[in-house]
């Protein structure tokens, strides 16, 4: 299986001197495509900060990035927006939908963000959405809608552009169980269906049933 995506050696320091805290500390990690990879550890083991770097989202203090082996870690600043866009797709525990927006006009959103050829972007949000089961949602306001769904539109963005890896840091926190399980079901899902290395952080037992393959961070650092 190929590897898409890898962390090799990163440190993260944030803040300087006595108040310094190294919240990663030298981990190496690699995510090949088709794999959900589960990443848990207790509260403040550093899991959204490694998520963040793998991510190309922060910088490591020390340590380096490969997206299918290229380096990015030397790159500059500027170079990562287009990697980000290029090759991620995002979904935060905070659903971070624009509330003014429909559902179908959040999708479309990245689309535009990410698409060149602009046209037949509202067929393609509507896609996607089907594919999260929100086909019938898909003209709703994030204030109508459930948690659980609004979780899905944020898939269905994660999703936009086709992006190979897909980084998803606590997407259960606030679903009740039920939708949580459907949630984690549809990324082992997709990792499997369509190729896509697939990060998910999460204390869920649930997750832990069905990623493929789980590592424990604790104080910043992979338990072996
Ligand atoms: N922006 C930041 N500035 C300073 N310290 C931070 C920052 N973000 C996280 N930390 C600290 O780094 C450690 C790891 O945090 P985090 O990566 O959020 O862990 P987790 O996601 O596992 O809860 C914690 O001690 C946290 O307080
Ligand atoms: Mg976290």
């Amino acid at each position: 299986m190929t590897v898409i995506l890898e962390a090799e050696g990163v440190s993260k320091i944030y803040g300087k001197g006595e108040n310094s805290i190294l919240a990663v500390d030298d981990v190496s990690l690699s995510v090949r495509r088709n794999e959900m990879l589960l990443i848990m550890g207790p509260s403040g083991s550093g899991k959204t900060t490694l998520l963040s770097i793998m991510g190309c989202i922060l910088h490591p203090t020390s340590g380096e990035v490969r997206i299918e082996g290229k380096a990015v870690t030397g790159l500059h600043e500027d170079a990562l927006p287009d990697i980000r866009k290029q090759y991620f797709g995002f979904v935060f525990q905070a659903f971070n939908l624009f509330p003014s927006l429909r559902a179908v006009e959040n999708v479309e959103l990245v689309l535009r963000l990410k698409k060149t050829d602009k046209t037949g972007i509202r067929a393609e949000a509507l896609e996607l959405l089907k594919k999260v089961g929100l086909g019938k949602r898909s003209h709703f306001y994030p204030a109508d809608m459930s948690g659980g769904e609004k979780q899905r539109v944020a898939f269905a963005r994660a999703l936009a552009g086709d992006p190979p890896i897909i980084m998803a840091d606590e997407p259960t926190a606030n679903l009740d169980s039920r939708t949580g399980q459907d949630v984690l079901k549809l990324l082992r899902d997709m990792s499997e269906e369509s190729h896509k290395g697939i990060v998910i952080v999460s204390h869920d037992p649930k997750a832990e049933a069905l990623a493929h393959r789980v590592v424990f961070l604790e104080d910043g650092r992979i338990r072996s």
